[in-house]
């Protein structure tokens, strides 16, 4: 905690001189003053993410886009910091957080008690739903045909569909023998589609883009669990997460963040 304020303190100096130097820094708020931080790269926010799980996250051309990528970038923002995005596998992300390759994990990525263990979590900013998605013919019914029959379930390896999946009968899942992990949730549907495996479990929104690009497939009423998403950092950056946390209370309180819900997941009704 000391070495903290020390810290703290020679960084706000520098947020106060660059505050009159430059006009970008109107823009800052308490966020930015509040407590000082670190980055791995001065003046920059470097988010890992995996962009092939829409509308969290995806290409639209080079570009990364998407709910994730907007908060980042508006919180980056808040922050007085210019925001990089890294595309990388998404079973590599808490690894890189931890190891301070990255500043943030902004994945669409549920708190888990196993993850606490290695990073921290900034206050939740959206919630998930674990989905099964079947063939339109498929004689999966509901979550406990999926459990007791002897199906092949696949998943985006390191997911929490895969942690939960990939667990006993016992614990509710079906057993490491009837998984198939791939990298990208896509890869998944494909293989669905393609009669390889009998179920997907993954996120409901990426679930729904999926289901509405590949003919066939449909999602089972019964959802699997609900989750709540937020950004990964470093357990050392306590003053990042702070200050995270800070530009999130804003940008939620200012209606910026539900808007950008709403602009990808429109509102049902
Ligand atoms: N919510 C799930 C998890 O945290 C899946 C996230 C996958 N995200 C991605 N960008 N591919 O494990």
């Amino acid at each position: 905690m000391k070495t903290f304020k020390r810290i703290a303190a020679g960084i706000l100096s520098t947020a106060l001189l660059l505050g009159m130097t430059s006009c970008a820094a109107a823009k800052q708020t308490e966020a930015a003053n509040a407590s000082a931080f670190t980055t791995v790269e001065s003046g920059k926010l470097i988010m890992a993410t995996n962009a092939f799980f829409p509308p969290y996250e995806y290409y639209e051309g080079e570009k990364i886009v998407g709910i994730d990528a907007e908060i980042a970038a508006a919180v980056a923002n808040k922050l007085g910091l210019e925001l990089v995005i890294e595309d990388v596998e998404f079973d590599s992300i808490i690894a890189g957080v931890q190891g301070g390759k990255y500043d943030i994990g902004c994945a669409g990525m549920t708190i888990t008690e196993d993850r606490l263990k290695s990073v921290n979590f900034s206050t939740p900013y959206a919630t998930g739903i674990q989905s099964i998605i079947v063939t339109a013919d498929s004689e999966i019914k509901d979550i406990d045909t999926l459990l007791d029959g002897s199906f092949k379930v696949g998943v985006q390896s390191g997911t929490t569909g895969d942690i939960y999946m990939s667990d006993t009968p016992e614990n509710g899942g079906v057993g490491e023998d009837r998984i198939e992990r791939y990298s990208k949730g896509n890869d998944a549907v494909i293989a669905l589609t393609a009669g390889k495996i009998d179920a997907v479990v993954i996120d409901n929104e990426p679930a729904k883009s999926f289901v509405a690009a590949n003919e066939g497939l449909k999602i089972l009423e019964t959802p699997y669990t609900v989750e709540d998403y937020a950004m990964a950092i470093n357990k050392d950056n306590v003053a990042l997460k702070d200050a995270i946390n800070q530009a999130l209370k804003e940008l939620t309180d200012d209606g910026t963040i539900p808007g950008i819900i709403n602009k990808y997941i429109p509102a049902e009704g």
